[in-house]
């Protein structure tokens, strides 16, 4: 169990971390309890706000000084770092955001974990299974030798759009056996945005060793993430990834066919490169298409559900009544992870849950370069594409 409010700090205060500090601002101790602010403009909201546990952000570290008095002043955030080490051993955060590019999350999150904070890291978790392994394997290693204070050290992930109603309650009908939907045939993933060439003047961007890849671990993993989070664990993938316009190391464009336990297939698509920008997700069930369009985050209205003649009255009146009023977003995350904290359960998204989906990315690459259909066991320990998504070598 962690304290309530929650001392939160914050790594990394460039562009998302903004969305971190003027989120947790509305789990602040003072607005914790005010049902009628949260519900009118918090999209944390559509539970019972009462429930919700409350936050402090205690710290910030930064190692450029200047964006860190900004963010600090901005936020109202009391001590300010320019390295995460004194920030750990000085503040003593329960919870640590982390929101640095992705090269640093693995070093960040062991850090964290180390000095006895759980750590929220931002996507991609990591760059490569073995550093999510060793996060992983740090964090079992904490709660066993009991360093963490807190009685329970965890390590999650931002991947903020499990958190609508609308993708709970198709994960929630997907999951009943015998449910209405009947089972998943197939499914379309395309995450087809833009970013042109000066996106990539940020010195991470588009380089293996600072991003771990391009759309499709910086873009299409969103996406990805939703699509497995309904229909679980994958078996086999064969992709084509292309770098057919921006000057990065990294694809521009990934294409994947990928086959579940559960027998469904799904396609999918991961650009930078498309003017027309969409995120699109698709499930054919036996009984029902279940879709949402959206681009970086959605709402109950984004989603559409299309019966098969006869399942009309079944399909939509489940649908209707499995819960409605929480976009996707880090609110919605945020909230559940505090509570979670708050109550001692293990914070979303776990560990099980992201590496299924860095797994994805990751076999994406492998089947690309190698030009052969992948299955989890091609990218376990030992593998070539194990240590870094490029396998060492492949790219641009
Ligand atoms: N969940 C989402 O929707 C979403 C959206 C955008 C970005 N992100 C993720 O957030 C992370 C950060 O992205 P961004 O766009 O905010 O990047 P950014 O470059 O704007 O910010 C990163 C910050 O980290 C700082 N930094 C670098 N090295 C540091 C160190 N050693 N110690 C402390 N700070 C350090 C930089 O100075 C910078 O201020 C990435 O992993 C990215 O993929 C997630």
């Amino acid at each position: 169990m962690s304290p309530d409010p929650i001392r939160i700090a914050i790594a990394g205060t460039g562009n998302i971390a903004g969305i971190h500090a003027t989120t947790l601002a509305g789990f602040g101790p003072r607005s914790a309890g005010s049902a009628g602010a949260e519900s009118a403009g918090n999209p944390a909201s559509g539970g019972n706000p009462e429930s919700a546990a409350s936050a402090v952000i205690v710290a910030a570290c930064d190692v450029d000084g200047q964006r860190l008095a900004t963010f600090c002043d901005e936020h109202q955030i009391p001590a300010a770092y320019h390295d995460i080490g004194t920030l750990l051993r000085q503040s003593r955060p329960d919870l640590v955001h982390v929101c640095t590019p992705p090269w640093l999350h693995h070093e960040h999150a062991l850090a964290c974990l180390r000095a006895g904070a759980s750590v929220l890291v931002e996507k991609p978790p990591t760059i490569s299974l073995k550093e999510f392994d060793e996060l992983t394997a740090a964090e079992s290693g904490v709660a066993e030798s009991g360093t963490a204070e807190s009685g329970g050290t965890h390590f999650a992930t931002v991947f903020q759009h499990r958190f609508g109603t609308g993708q709970r309650r198709l994960k929630a009908l997907a999951a009943e056996q015998d449910g209405p939907l009947g089972r998943p045939l197939l499914a379309i993933c395309h995450t087809t945005w833009f970013r042109d060439q000066a996106y990539f003047d940020v010195e991470w961007r588009g380089r293996w060793d600072t991003e771990g890849g391009g759309p499709t671990m910086g873009h299409g993993i969103h996406q990805m993430d939703m699509l497995l989070d309904v229909l679980g664990d994958w078996t086999e993938v064969s992709a084509t990834a292309r770098r057919q316009a921006r000057r990065t190391r990294t694809e521009d464009v990934s294409l994947a066919h990928v086959t579940f336990a559960n027998g469904a297939v799904a396609s999918i698509v991961n650009s930078v490169l498309s003017p027309r920008e969409e995120s699109y997700l698709r499930f054919d069930f036996e009984n029902a298409t279940v879709e949402v369009t959206h681009l970086y985050g959605y709402g109950d209205h984004d989603w559409r559900v299309t019966p098969v003649p006869g399942h009309e009255h079944e399909v939509l009146t489940t649908w209707k009544h499995a819960g409605s009023g929480v976009p996707s977003g880090h609110a919605a995350q945020f909230r559940e992870v505090l509570s979670s904290l708050r109550d001692g359960r293990r914070p979303p998204v776990a560990p099980a849950d992201s590496r299924r989906t860095l797994a994805l990315a990751t076999a994406i690459y492998a089947s690309a370069f190698t030009r052969r259909p992948v299955t989890p066991a091609g990218i376990g320990p030992g593998t070539q594409f194990y240590g870094q998504m490029n396998g060492g070598s492949f790219g641009w």
